[in-house]
């Protein structure tokens, strides 16, 4: 298969949203809407990229836009609102940026000294504006990005509410803005510091969604003294944590420097070529189980899911080479790449799916994998074990999503997204069966897919009965948003919702499904 991608415009996350659409607008259909589909379908993303005369460096950096699709009555409807972040808020007041986010330096106007003393206070250190995710706990919903602000959201009309700094409550620095719904709790991962240096400590909050009764239940110390990797996502089993230390971790020393200097965030990531360290957690004792696991490094941001098969955990995760994709998406990059895409620029967006195979209770065995149909490997290296990965597609994608009924269980089926493997102007979205290696896809000239989310039919039985929602726009019109409803099965439209709007609809990162009540 050509590699090239070279027409897929990847700039689409950095296009200037700037009339939010507040007032939900009626989307012309095609096709039928399942009778039992009614929802709202939740993305986050960036969205506003200028501030008065000033402009964000990096994709990261816009201002939080909230994208919904509102199911319902055989009507769907879209709006979109700007998350009224503490920043945001600021800096609309001001008429400028008004302080540093991932990419962009802080404003030239505060002095070193200045700098210096909000670097002592995550509230004052890191901006809120939750860009990445929405996430339900309980009957509330959130906002979330990588810093410590959780973002109470309405969604029935996408009101801003309450704001929650997981840092004043819990010390973490960073959080993953995917955490995990268990039967007993609802889970994330942070960076924290203690007395012998920087640890993950993983967070649980109440089903209830009381994030004031959460309760830090593990902690985990940093391989490296000064410098704790980057935690874009954990994974959870039925009996055990899995947190990935990848070769990418914030350097604590650098950061200093960059404070000094006024470089942005992304200056103090480096990239440390060891190889990844998978610390396994055991739920009952939320102790680290013994057997230290490694594997050649790798970067990632996303887990597909995790699950115990017999003495085995299986991982099945997007990988990438590196992590020069974060690099390549400051706004000018992608702007100057756009319609002259080259190789390496669009191979720092690839990454290929790999299952990962880790052995349990080792002691004394020589084979240590017995999982059949497998061509995962784990082998003894000195202290360590040594996983080698199995490729499960050649086609690189992203956003894994699976039936949330198989989270921490066997899944076959998995959906996500990405560009046109084949170079066109288009994206897609995929259903691989992970077991026979069928896949069926959905592409369409100038259509570019955002994360899918699967929804279960009701009393549906097989894994993949349901429906897989995702927003998408268009290429060649900046001012047209969909929702497609596919077959899950074998992604096939059922339904389109087509809607334009006053502004630029930017590609949002992830979606959040909300049934109505009852469903
Ligand atoms: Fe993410």
């Amino acid at each position: 298969m050509d590699s090239n991608c070279g027409k897929y415009d990847f700039s689409v996350l950095c296009r200037h949203c700037d009339n939010e659409c507040s007032d939900a607008v009626p989307c012309q259909l095609t096709g039928t809407l399942p009778e039992w589909l009614k929802g709202q379908l939740i993305y986050n993303g960036p969205g506003l990229t200028k501030v008065g005369k000033n402009e964000f460096c990096h994709a990261f950096d816009a201002s939080a836009l909230l994208q919904k699709f509102e199911i319902s009555n055989g009507m769907v409807k879209y709006s979109s609102r700007f998350v009224r972040s503490k920043t945001y808020e600021q800096n609309q007041a001001a008429g400028t940026i008004t302080r540093a986010e991932f990419g962009t330096p802080a404003p030239a106007s505060k002095g070193m000294f200045s700098r210096l003393l909000d670097a002592m206070d995550p509230e004052k250190m890191f901006s809120d504006n939750a860009l990445v995710s929405v996430i339900g706990i309980g009957e509330h919903h959130f906002a979330m990005c990588e810093t410590p602000f959780m973002l109470q959201i309405n969604p029935d009309n996408l009101d801003t509410k309450e704001r929650i700094n997981v840092n004043k409550r819990y010390g973490l620095m960073t959080q993953s803005p995917h955490p995990i719904v268990a039967s007993d709790g609802v889970y994330t991962v942070g960076q924290g510091v203690g007395v012998t240096g920087p640890k993950y400590n993983i967070l649980r909050f109440p089903l209830d969604g009381n994030l004031k009764e959460g309760k830090i239940v593990a902690s985990v110390p940093a391989r490296w003294r000064l410098s704790p990797a980057y935690m874009h996502s954990m994974a959870m089993t039925e009996n055990y944590a899995v947190l990935i230390e990848q070769p990418l971790a914030v350097s604590l020393s650098e950061l200093l420097s960059d404070i000094v200097s006024n470089a942005p965030f992304i200056a103090g990531l480096k990239w440390h070529n060891e190889p990844v360290l998978i610390h396994i957690v055991d739920r009952k004792t939320w102790k680290q189980v013994k057997t230290r696991y490694v594997a050649d490094p790798f970067f990632f941001m996303h887990i597909a899911n995790a699950y115990e098969d017999g003495e085995h955990i299986v991982l099945d995760v997007p990988t990438y080479k590196d992590s020069s994709i974060l690099h390549n998406m400051f706004i000018n990059t992608l702007r100057e790449q756009r319609g002259k895409n080259t190789q390496d620029y669009v191979d720092s967006f690839k990454s290929t799916l790999h299952r990962f195979v880790i052995p349990l209770n080792t002691k004394g065995k020589d084979k240590l994998i017995t999982l059949p149909g497998t061509s995962c490997t784990a082998s003894w290296s000195g202290n360590e074990i040594l996983l080698q990965r199995e490729k499960l597609t050649q086609i690189p994608l992203e956003n894994p999503c699976i039936n949330p009924k198989k989270r921490a269980l066997k899944h076959q089926y998995l959906w996500a997204m990405g560009p046109d493997p084949n170079g066109g102007d288009s994206g897609f979205v995929m259903k691989l069966d992970i077991a026979s290696g069928e896949k069926f896809m959905f592409m369409e000239d100038n259509i570019y897919c955002a994360a899918p989310e699967f929804v279960a039919k009701p009393e549906a039985t097989n894994e993949d009965d349901g429906v897989i929602l995702l927003q998408c726009i268009n290429s060649q019109d900046e001012n047209k948003a969909y929702l497609l409803v596919l077959n899950a099965s074998d992604m096939t439209e059922i339904c389109r919702a087509s809607v334009t709007t006053a502004s630029a609809v930017p590609m949002p990162l992830h979606g959040h499904y909300i049934p109505v009540t009852g469903q």
